[in-house]
């Protein structure tokens, strides 16, 4: 379902809202990093061993409706319809951190679905607390900038402060002990570089490992982990530097070279960890193919089996036709687009 039919039909609000209640409703898009996050200097705060930086997706994200109402008596949270047990505790923290600023005590009510199916192995993480932030504040009628959120929802999600922002987004990786000053920011708009985007959605033989416990475990036990935060911020800056020329050679590079040296570094835990699949081998060497044809693409992995391929306009259609042509797979077709936003809110009158 694309962006309008499921903001139309608002099928995350399974619960009705209250007429009493403070609430918003936003959608925030999911993001892919080309220089990743891979790495905690801090795991309480969320504060990562290097920056990155991410390319903010169109139409996949998530919409989050969140309430508060002095008639609850504990925090609840539906997602794609169904209540969790008990809310996780990246949800949690969230609130805790925006109800700290607003000085209220009141409980809340989240409601959140993902317009991109939960197999497409997209991130939610950075989509849902990123909408959950923003939502939540604007619930609350806290006028936080950008940056602000992006603060907040780190702390839920690292990969969540980039979503605030359309286009290409840096997280920095700051110096603070606090974390004030490891926050995102944007580094062009989506006009920039209009580049499409195509997701080659690779099944799962096995549960892949969460971020969090497969990051820890490399950088307690991969002997390459020391070489991947030395090189991640050098590789940021001929990103950063790649995509404000719209130099493709340079970024596809080094776009390539930062996702495999993520899985090095991982691939080299003890024991290892290794997310790819045949198909993934596959797509990789089929998109070098490509570049060798002619065909303006590269690609990059998250934690996970499936190839994100980007692409430049005019060399679309060939390379969904090859791409395509890898059989067992399931696609999802995007292009860079506009970060968080709100949909509605019910506090100024
Ligand atoms: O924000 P998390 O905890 O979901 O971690 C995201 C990690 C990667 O997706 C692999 C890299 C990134 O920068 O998004």
């Amino acid at each position: 379902m694309n962006y309008a039919q499921f903001e139309k039909q608002r099928s995350w609000e399974v619960q009705k809202l209250l007429p009493t209640s403070q609430k918003a409703t936003v959608f925030s898009p999911s993001n892919i990093a080309l220089s990743k996050y891979w790495g905690k200097r801090d795991i309480k705060l969320n504060l990562p061993t290097n920056g990155s930086l991410s390319a903010t997706l169109a139409d996949f994200g998530s919409f989050t409706t969140v309430e508060f109402d002095a008639s609850f008596v504990q925090d609840e949270l539906f997602l794609n319809g169904t209540k969790e047990a008990v809310i996780n505790a990246k949800a949690k923290s969230v609130l805790d951190l925006l109800r700290a600023k607003a000085s209220v005590r009141t409980f809340a009510r989240v409601q959140t679905a993902n317009n991109f199916p939960t197999a497409a192995g997209l991130a939610s993480s950075a989509s849902g607390l990123s909408a959950l932030t923003a939502a939540a504040a604007f619930a609350l009628g806290l006028d936080l900038p950008l940056e602000k959120l992006s603060e907040v929802a780190r702390q839920g999600s690292g990969s969540a402060c980039r979503s605030f922002f359309g286009g290409f987004a840096e997280w920095k990786k700051g110096e603070r002990a606090d974390g004030a000053d490891s926050v995102a920011f944007a580094v062009a708009g989506p006009s920039h570089w209009p580049l499409d985007v195509i997701v080659a959605v690779v099944k799962e033989t096995h549960k892949a490992y969460a971020s969090t416990s497969a990051m820890e475990h490399t950088r307690t036990t991969s002997p390459y982990f020391q070489p991947w935060i030395e090189t991640a911020e050098k590789q940021l800056a001929l990103i950063r530097t790649a995509v404000l020329k719209k130099d493709f050679e340079i970024l596809a590079l080094e776009t390539e070279t930062n996702c495999l040296r993520m899985h090095a570094s991982s691939q080299a835990a003890h024991p290892p960890i290794l997310y790819w699949q045949p198909k993934t081998i596959e797509v990789m060497q089929m998109v070098w193919q490509m570049r060798k044809e002619g065909i303006r693409a590269f690609f990059t992995i998250d934690a996970g089996p499936n190839v994100v391929v980007f692409v430049e306009p005019q060399d679309r259609a060939r390379c969904f036709e090859r791409v395509r042509s890898v059989e067992g797979l399931q696609f999802l077709e995007t292009k860079i687009g506009e970060g968080c936003r709100k949909i509605s809110d019910n506090t100024k009158t």
